[in-house]
């Protein structure tokens, strides 16, 4: 603390998909988001095609931002990596020319760490272990000294990855996790206390690590042997976020802590958010689910830890701020928590 230059801070993400610009005020506390995520008619995303999008966006996201906010901008956070490197270049780009316009430090950001940093301010709590899950990285992580730690994560692809995939064989558009979570409330709705029975798939728990790409194919071959999609749906996302869930409660009585955090994309889903509460309440813990815009990427988290970072006197060199898309959670030194 005691830190003139703390002022409010400006973020820019820009790892994948979405491009978002947020903004954190002069005590850190963020207000909502300007973002545009990337939607393609058909296929997943290509990075190419999605840097396209955020270099066309950029300059409309800002002009909105700065419509709704009135801060004066202290300093500029991006994300610096993990992510694909077309679209974390074009976040780098436009941070280096907002901070060297407006003369204010620029401060690279590790994207992972953001979203544990947000949900620790949103929910309030200190200690937790973090069950991380977006489209590209599935990671339980907690703190040992001066690291967050990941304790066990995907051996293959991230839970939202996964989702996406299933969901686009099956006709439907990018982001398919929530289109899966519709067709699965849906299908409970008409088959309330269902059983497995003929539902079961795969469950790929490895000690601490995990498998969805089993899981993946076992449900793809159930769709095309006829099983009607939304019993499918269900039937994935329950043993999908159970083998999650299971990994998180291994990392609790492991570590001994009792906070758990959900974050990333995927950790809007609301059965995800119940199985999450549940379990806490069976250790007697206490679950920590932040608000959805917070979940997904979103500009405001990478400026909160761009402000914690600033608040340690840590900003970044133009010499050395150019992209990681490799950062690993447990790369960046933490100082301030
Ligand atoms: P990261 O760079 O951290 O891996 P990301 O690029 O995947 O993040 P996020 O916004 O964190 O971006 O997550 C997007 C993912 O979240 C997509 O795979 C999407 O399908 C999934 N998702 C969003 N809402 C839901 C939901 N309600 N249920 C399940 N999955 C969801
Ligand atoms: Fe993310």
């Amino acid at each position: 603390m005691g830190n003139d230059m703390l002022g409010a801070v400006l973020g820019i993400e820009s790892t994948a998909h979405t491009f978002s610009m947020g903004m954190v005020n002069s005590e850190g506390v963020p207000t909502p988001s300007v973002s545009s995520m990337l939607q393609p008619k058909e296929g997943g995303i290509h990075p190419r095609e999605a840097a396209d999008h955020h270099a066309d966006i950029c300059e409309n996201v800002l002009q909105e931002l700065l419509s709704k906010e009135e801060l004066k901008i202290s300093a500029v956070a991006f994300s610096q990596g993990p992510g694909l490197a077309p679209c974390l270049r074009v976040g780098a780009s436009v941070a280096r020319s907002i901070a060297t316009t407006l003369d204010v430090p620029l401060i690279g950001v590790n994207h992972c760490v953001a979203h544990i940093e947000i949900g620790r301010e949103q929910c309030n709590c200190d200690d937790p272990v973090l069950l991380y899950v977006s489209g590209g990285n599935t990671q339980v992580i907690s703190r040992v000294g001066d690291r967050y730690r990941v304790l066990g994560e995907t051996l293959d692809v991230g839970i939202g990855n996964m989702l996406d995939k299933f969901a686009r064989i099956n006709g439907m558009a990018f982001p398919g996790g929530p289109k899966i979570e519709k067709l699965a409330a849906e299908w409970l709705e008409k088959n309330p206390n269902p059983s497995m029975e003929g539902l079961e798939l795969p469950y790929a728990v490895h000690g601490m690590d995990l498998q969805y790409s089993g899981l993946y194919t076992a449900a793809k071959h159930m769709v095309e042997k006829g099983t009607e999609l939304g019993a499918v749906c269900w039937s994935l996302q329950e043993h999908a976020f159970a083998a999650s869930v299971e990994v998180a409660e291994r990392a609790l009585a492991h570590t001994g802590k009792t906070e758990i955090l959900l974050g990333g994309g995927v950790a809007c889903n609301t059965r995800l958010r119940e199985m999450v509460t549940q379990m806490a309440e069976d250790r007697e813990g206490s679950a920590h689910v932040p608000d959805r815009m917070f979940c997904v990427d979103n500009g405001a988290m990478i400026a909160r830890l761009g402000w914690l970072h600033l608040k340690e006197n840590e900003q970044t060199a133009l010499e050395d701020s150019a992209v990681n898309p490799q950062l690993r959670t447990d790369q960046t030194v933490i100082t301030w928590a």
